[in-house]
């Protein structure tokens, strides 16, 4: 069955580069960001994770654990290492799950056989806190991912966690907001004392909360 936005993230327990990975421990009250990756030794797949590497501390300053997945084994990610931090400046510095079972490829959907029945397509799992499934992507193997539109992402997932908002197409980190339309008028005058601009009864537009001191 396809996992779905809102569902429970399956459990699993398994092998990494950094030792066994139990995941619902690790990810604790953290936020988490799963992909795969389709192959080790294929030259996208070495351009992401030097990126993702290179971007850690942002990962990190949003609460968020990263952990990569392809289905080779522990061995491969080992030697593989080395190239990603030849070639692209950064050493891998998250776990990368060896599912060469494809165990947790296949409870997560990651196999598209009329893809490949060989490979993980790459998929992304952003996770929250809760253990639920908060936004996925399906990136097919020729496509590198923009990562930093997953941090946007994240951040827009966050604003809306904490504060009731939703973002506008292309939102970028401080830019006005949308009060999400479950929030009565009532409710956003304790919410939003600062005010908001009314376009339309369920378009209400408000400054980012949180930004440089607003609220
Ligand atoms: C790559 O990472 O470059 C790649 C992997 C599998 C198929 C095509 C490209």
């Amino acid at each position: 069955m396809t996992l779905q936005l809102g569902d429970t993230a399956p459990d699993f327990e398994a092998e990494t580069t950094e030792g066994v990975l139990r995941f619902h421990d690790w990810l604790g009250s953290s936020w988490s960001v799963l992909f795969s990756h389709p192959k080790d030794f294929t030259p996208v797949c070495t351009t992401e994770l030097g990126e993702v590497a290179r971007l850690k501390p942002e990962f990190d300053r949003r609460n968020v654990k990263v952990v990569g997945l392809s289905v080779d084994p522990v061995s491969d990610h080992h030697a593989w290492s080395g190239d990603i931090a030849e070639t692209q400046g950064h050493a891998l510095n998250f776990p990368l799950i060896a599912d060469a079972s494809r165990k947790i490829a296949d409870l997560y959907g990651m196999i598209h056989p009329n893809a490949s029945d060989t490979m993980t397509v790459r998929s992304v799992f952003v996770i929250g806190p809760d253990k639920k499934l908060k936004l996925t992507l399906t990136y097919p193997a020729s496509t590198g991912r923009n990562f930093p539109e997953i941090l946007r992402a994240i951040d827009s997932l966050q604003l809306t966690a904490r504060y009731s908002v939703a973002t506008p197409v292309n939102w970028e980190e401080g830019e006005d907001v949308i009060i999400v339309p479950s929030v009565s008028d009532a409710e956003a005058k304790q919410k939003f004392p600062g005010g908001w601009k009314t376009l339309k009864p369920y378009l209400r537009i408000v400054p980012q909360p949180g930004h440089d001191g607003a609220d």
